[in-house]
């Protein structure tokens, strides 16, 4: 076997397939299209679904290939081990309605024996084994030992069969999964690709792609036939660096070291410090990726914000665990930048210092509270330990707070819990969560989902901007206007209204011009607690509902706007920085809506 680097190996995957006339079509975002539902890119061939159905031509030809980011979280409780990661790469090819099977087994093949230099006689394969729909691959399986796989290492299994999970109307079909083992000490006489020890791993998947998932197991047969390949990156590099353990790689070799001179630990010198090592340097990898990334995004309380958050936060508290700090993410996080993905991903360059002030800001963030939160949990086990030693579930309502005051996502609650032999009432968790949100869309006249954790200093500046926004909306375009929906991440406010037409470019400027005048005039927002009556009678504007209690809270900002609002809001306008429209857009028949953020 030849060792081989990261950098030597991106290469020698597109060298061979473009010496087999594939064109390299480079990687998509790692963020889902929105089509699929999926939140993230989890497969090489989610970009290439209409070309593999048949609906469209690509404009590179038939043969295709590339090496893309992908992110899977379903696993991110057991990053830890070898081999979990949550961003991982995998190195592509297809055929387009091009060749198929007896191009696909020779060159696969070819490719781990000469390139690789894998050894023939141990590489092993499985087909599929047929069920009453589609037939076993025979023919695969007969490929397979004519280029050279040994008779005795070919296997047929059920579930040799690949579609992009729970996806209706997307390619799928049977598929031809490549395995190697990590040494060769067998552990019984039987010892194969079906023993539970793990010997064996799987490096890569030729999928035929020949069907069409239409739901209840059903399948059509495509108009054309196609291949689908995709092969581990760091899987196969740890097996062509010599090892069985992907951060042994050179992917990972500067942030562990920059972990151990700064922690003063080594790699591997015990289980629980080598699994918050791994952890550390896998979620701040993918946190990096998904920033610095062309839909780059950042952590939030929704979507694939949330799960980058909950990365983030993880990470942190792993790195407290070995003595680390904010400077020693930056240290791990320019590994990646600098050196590691500098040439295979330039836009990390490009986006460099964006990124690592994004992290920091979360970090900052998180850190504030986690050192009470941490007080707050550890009281909480202590007094169940103490007052109630049957009861091993921590109550849906303390994990909220956690949640809302800490900002602990409940999976760190979940984990914490699990580390100290508890467990988390989740539903009751969702329930507090639910009633807390309808309790504060009521109360603030809008969905601001911030109330919940954010009640930070952003969170409040962007709701004073909401409100100074609605006024100038009024002011500028029409009295008519109100709120139709609104939500703050830390980033953005967004704000839906009623409007019959697109709002001119001048007229953005001049709402734009209008809310940074009373910013300018540092005015002071003051709040003040009513009964509903009142505050009707005082002309705040807002949803009135009394559902939860008479007495609201209005925030009254000059004589600009009187609003009742659950907050929370800068005590003064001059807080607020400068205010920028960046986007306005039709958000439905006779609704438009504004994104601002604040410089
Ligand atoms: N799409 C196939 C996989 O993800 C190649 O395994």
């Amino acid at each position: 076997m030849k060792k081989i680097t990261s950098k030597e190996l991106r290469k020698k995957w597109l060298d061979f397939y473009k010496s087999k006339g594939h064109e390299d079509i480079g990687s998509v975002s790692l963020i889902g299209d929105g089509e699929t539902g999926v939140m993230f890119n989890v497969a090489g061939m989610q970009s290439l679904m209409p070309y593999l159905l048949g609906k469209k031509e690509h404009e590179k030809g038939k043969r295709l290939c590339n090496v893309q980011g992908c992110v899977r979280t379903v696993d991110i409780d057991n990053v830890g081990d070898e081999t979990h990661l949550t961003f991982f790469e995998m190195m592509g090819n297809w055929s387009i309605g091009d060749y198929f099977k007896k191009e696909k087994t020779k060159w696969s093949f070819e490719l781990l024996t000469k390139e690789f230099g894998l050894d023939p006689d141990k590489i092993c394969a499985t087909v599929f084994a047929g069920n009453e729909k589609v037939p076993r691959d025979d023919e695969t399986a007969k490929l397979l030992e004519e280029v050279g796989v040994k008779k005795e290492n070919i296997f047929f299994l059920n579930d040799n069969w690949w579609n992009l999970e729970g996806t209706v109307g997307t390619p799928c079909g049977p598929d031809n999964e490549w395995f190697y083992p990590k040494h060769d000490n067998k552990c019984c006489d039987t010892c194969d690709i079906n023993c539970p020890c793990d010997r064996y791993v799987e490096i890569g998947n030729d999928v035929y792609m020949q069907f069409e998932q239409l739901g209840n197991g059903e399948y059509r047969e495509l108009k054309q036939k196609n291949v689908d390949t995709g092969f581990g990156f760091e899987r196969n590099l740890a097996i062509l660096s010599g090892t069985t353990d992907c951060y042994m790689t050179d992917l990972f070799e500067k942030a562990i070291s920059e972990i151990e001179s700064f922690c003063g630990i080594k790699y591997g010198q015990d289980e629980e410090t080598t699994k918050a090592m791994r952890i550390v340097c896998d979620h701040i990898r993918t946190s990096v990726m998904l920033i610095g990334d062309v839909k780059g995004i950042l952590p939030s309380n929704v979507g694939a914000g949330y799960i980058l958050r909950r990365l983030l936060r993880r990470a942190i508290r792993y790195i407290r665990k070995l003595g680390g700090n904010v400077e020693l993410i930056e240290k791990i996080a320019l590994s990646y930048i600098d050196d590691v993905y500098a040439e295979a991903y330039p836009l990390l360059g490009e986006k460099r210092d964006y990124i690592i002030s994004e992290i920091k800001k979360e970090v900052t963030k998180f850190e504030k509270t986690l050192e009470q939160g941490m007080k707050e949990f550890e009281k909480l086990i202590s007094n169940l330990k103490t007052f109630a030693p049957d009861v091993k579930t921590i109550a849906g309502q303390k994990a909220f707070r956690l949640f809302d005051t800490f900002g602990f996502p409940i999976e760190l609650t979940i984990e914490l819990a699990k580390e100290n032999g508890y467990d988390v009432d989740v539903e009751g968790f969702n329930k507090a969560f639910e009633n807390h949100q309808e309790q504060s869309r009521t109360a603030s006249a809008g969905v601001f989902k911030g109330g919940l954790a954010e009640r930070n200093e952003t969170t409040a500046h962007l709701h004073t901007a909401t409100h100074l926004l609605l006024a100038s909306l009024k002011k500028i375009l029409s009295d008519d206007i109100h709120q139709c929906g609104s939500n703050i991440t830390p980033e953005r406010l967004r704000f839906d209204f009623n409007f019959e037409r697109k709002v001119l470019p001048e007229e953005l400027k001049k709402i734009e011009d209008e809310v940074n005048k009373n910013i300018n005039s540092a005015i002071e927002v003051v709040c003040e607690e009513m009964t509903l009556e009142d505050a009707r009678k005082s002309g705040a504007t807002g949803i009135f509902d009394n559902k939860y209690g008479e007495k609201v809270t209005v925030y009254t900002i000059g004589d600009v706007s009187k609003e009742i609002c659950g907050g929370p809001h800068a005590k003064n306008t001059k807080d607020l920085g400068k205010f920028k429209i960046v986007k306005e857009e039709s958000c439905g028949a006779g609704l438009r809506r504004i994104k601002a953020i604040l410089e």
